[in-house]
């Protein structure tokens, strides 16, 4: 007998996460489709599952691909993700993140999809009172772009409950590394990460690398993340979706390892795997950057049995360094 592959509609999955996440779902039996309209996603990373280029707000282009298709389920990355320019442009935010994500879930509600993972951030905390975060920390984004992710969950939760579509916002703090086989990694353009800056700056490939505020009230005077491998974030995807054919309830999920790390730490770790000094300067805060995220992502590991493959800070940054040795040749 001849099981049929469930296929998964893959907005924004030529992305970062999206692209690590399509990997997963067909290493998983999956067939990914790809729907994105490569303005920041490549189409190099799409290496699993067809490509289909559209825009989520583009209504008639999403029902002829799903009506082309007939995806079991949806997973929702497509969004822009610049929080400096979420600020000085939030227009450009709303429309395509909220109404984007709108036109995207009424697609789905008239085509009776009933499963969605979507792809929603720590930004929707803003800054919190307690630490680690958890999914009940209240929800208080300071930027157009956490304020986004905002809204659009809450429109997910309102259709989920109108017309049962099952649902998971997995809330990830600071996706990091690439692809262990160095098929796909990180490549923004603009670049603005942490860890792809440091890493260009250490190698010669990129002007020395800027640390955004030295007087925050830390250890060392700098901002602590709470970095995650983007193929643990991908897996997590993977175990979401089997969950919900499970019956676990529609809710938020945090994902990340639970361990702050500076960006002096970052800069250190950088110059341990690499064997290269990191050049930096200190500047002035950057405006909208929290001086603290670490997770506490025990409903991940609880509810659908995550378990971070890297959690090291060596180990993230060491695909990371042998992605750039490979991407920036
Ligand atoms: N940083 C620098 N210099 C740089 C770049 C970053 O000092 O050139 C610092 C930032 O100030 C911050 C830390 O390094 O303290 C990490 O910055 P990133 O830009 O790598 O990541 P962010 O924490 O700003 O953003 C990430 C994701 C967003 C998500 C956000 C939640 O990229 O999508 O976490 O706050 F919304």
């Amino acid at each position: 007998m001849t099981v049929e592959k469930k296929t998964i509609l893959v907005t924004g999955g030529a992305s970062y996460i999206g692209s690590h996440t399509c990997k997963a779902l067909a290493a998983a039996g999956y067939v990914p489709l790809v729907y994105d309209n490569l303005i920041h996603g490549h189409q190099s990373a799409v290496q699993w599952g067809n490509l289909e280029q559209g825009d989520i707000a583009d209504r008639a282009r999403l029902n002829a691909v799903i009506e082309r298709y007939h995806p079991n389920a949806v997973m929702h990355f497509a969004a822009f993700a610049y929080i400096g320019e979420s600020v000085s442009d939030p227009g450009k935010y709303y429309r395509n993140n909220v109404a984007g994500t709108l036109t995207l879930l009424e697609a789905m509600r008239d085509h009776r999809i009933n499963r969605l993972v979507f792809s929603s951030s720590c930004a929707t905390y803003g800054i919190p009172d307690q630490l680690p975060i958890t999914e009940a920390t209240p929800q208080r984004p300071i930027n157009p772009y956490g304020a986004s992710k905002l809204m659009a969950e809450r429109m997910i939760a309102d259709f989920g409950a109108a017309h049962e579509i099952g649902w998971i916002a997995l809330r990830y703090f600071n996706a990091a590394g690439a692809d262990p086989d160095q098929e796909i990694g990180e490549a923004h353009d603009p670049e603005t990460h942490l860890i792809p800056l440091a890493i260009r700056a250490a190698s010669g490939r990129g002007p020395s690398l800027t640390i955004f505020g030295s007087d925050y009230d830390t250890p060392d005077g700098t901002c602590l993340r709470d970095y995650v491998h983007v193929s643990d974030l991908a897996a997590a995807h993977v175990l979401a979706l089997a969950a919900l054919d499970q019956g676990l309830p529609s809710q938020a999920i945090n994902l990340g390892n639970g361990d702050g790390y500076s960006v002096l730490d970052i800069v250190a770790a950088v110059k341990r795997v690499t064997g290269l000094d990191v050049p930096y300067c200190l500047a002035p805060r950057r405006h909208g950057d929290p001086p603290i995220l670490i997770s506490d992502a025990t409903r991940a590991r609880t509810l659908l049995g995550w378990a971070s493959q890297r959690t090291s800070i060596e180990s993230i940054v060491e695909t990371a360094w042998a992605w750039h040795q490979r991407a920036d040749r």
